[in-house]
C-alpha cells in the first residue's frame, strides 16, 4: 500500500475481530511511529502496550463515566444518535496501546523554548504514523478521547510528568469503511478542503 492509498483508507475503528496482532507486524507498527519526527529530536513517546483485562477494565470504566456525560450535551434527536454509537473498542481488541508524552526528556530540548507544547505535537505525529503504518498492515486503530486523564494515569502508573497523549484501541478491525463513520450516520461530514485555505491572512480567499 503507497502512502496516499494508507492516508485515504485509514479509519477509527471501534469494531474488532479478536486475533492478535503478529508481533512482528506491531513491531514494525511501533517503529513506524518512532520514527516520526520530534522537537529537538526529542522523542518524548513511550507506547504502553495494554493486554491486562483489568487495566482495561477500569479505562472502560471510565469510559462510560464520560460517555454519559458526553450525551447530556446534545439534546433530542441529536442525543438519541449520540447515544446510538459505538465510540470505542477498548475491551474488544486485542490490544490497547496509550502513547504517553514524557514533558521533561532531554532536558532544555533544543526548539522547545518558545512553544512549550511542541513535545505533545511531536507524539501526536508519532501517532499518525502509528495510525497509518497499522492500516497498511491492515491493522485498525481507534482512538479513544472520552476518557478521564487522571483515570490513565492511575491506571497505568504513569509517572510524575509523563502525560497521556493517546488512548488506542487495535487489532483487525471487523471492516475498513469506506467513509468516517460519524459521515456515514449523518453526525457530520467532510468540510470542502477550498473553505479552509487561505491566501496570506486569515480568512482571505
Ligand atoms: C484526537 C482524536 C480523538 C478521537 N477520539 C475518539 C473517541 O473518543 N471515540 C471515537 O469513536 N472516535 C474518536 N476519534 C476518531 C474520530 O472520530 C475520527 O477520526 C473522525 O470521525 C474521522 O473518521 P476517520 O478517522 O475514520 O477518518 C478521535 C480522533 C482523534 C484524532
Amino acid at each position: 500500500m503507497d502512502l496516499y492509498e494508507a492516508i485515504y483508507k485509514r479509519r477509527d475503528i471501534r469494531k474488532f475481530r479478536p486475533d492478535p496482532v503478529p508481533e512482528d507486524a506491531l513491531g514494525r507498527i511501533l517503529e513506524a511511529a518512532h520514527h516520526a519526527g520530534s522537537v529537538g529530536f526529542m522523542q518524548p513517546w513511550n507506547f504502553i502496550l495494554v493486554r491486562d483485562l483489568a487495566v482495561r477494565g477500569r479505562v472502560k470504566a471510565s469510559f462510560e463515566e464520560h460517555n454519559r456525560a458526553a450525551a447530556e450535551l446534545y439534546e433530542g434527536g441529536r442525543r438519541e444518535l449520540y447515544e446510538s454509537l459505538k465510540l470505542e473498542g477498548i475491551l474488544e481488541s486485542p490490544l490497547n496501546i496509550c502513547v504517553t508524552c514524557d514533558r521533561r526528556r532531554g532536558g532544555t530540548v533544543l526548539g522547545r523554548a518558545s512553544i512549550l507544547d511542541t513535545d505533545l505535537f511531536s507524539t501526536c505525529c508519532a501517532v499518525q504514523n502509528l495510525w497509518l503504518a497499522a492500516r497498511a498492515e491492515g491493522v485498525g486503530v481507534g482512538w479513544v478521547s472520552i476518557l478521564d486523564n487522571a483515570a490513565l494515569t492511575a491506571a497505568l502508573a504513569l509517572p510524575e510528568g509523563v502525560v497521556p497523549l493517546a488512548y488506542l484501541c487495535v487489532g483487525y478491525p471487523v471492516e475498513f469503511p469506506e467513509s468516517p463513520m460519524l459521515e456515514s450516520v449523518g453526525w457530520r461530514g467532510r468540510l470542502p478542503l477550498g473553505d479552509l485555505v487561505f491566501r496570506d491572512r486569515f480568512g482571505q480567499r
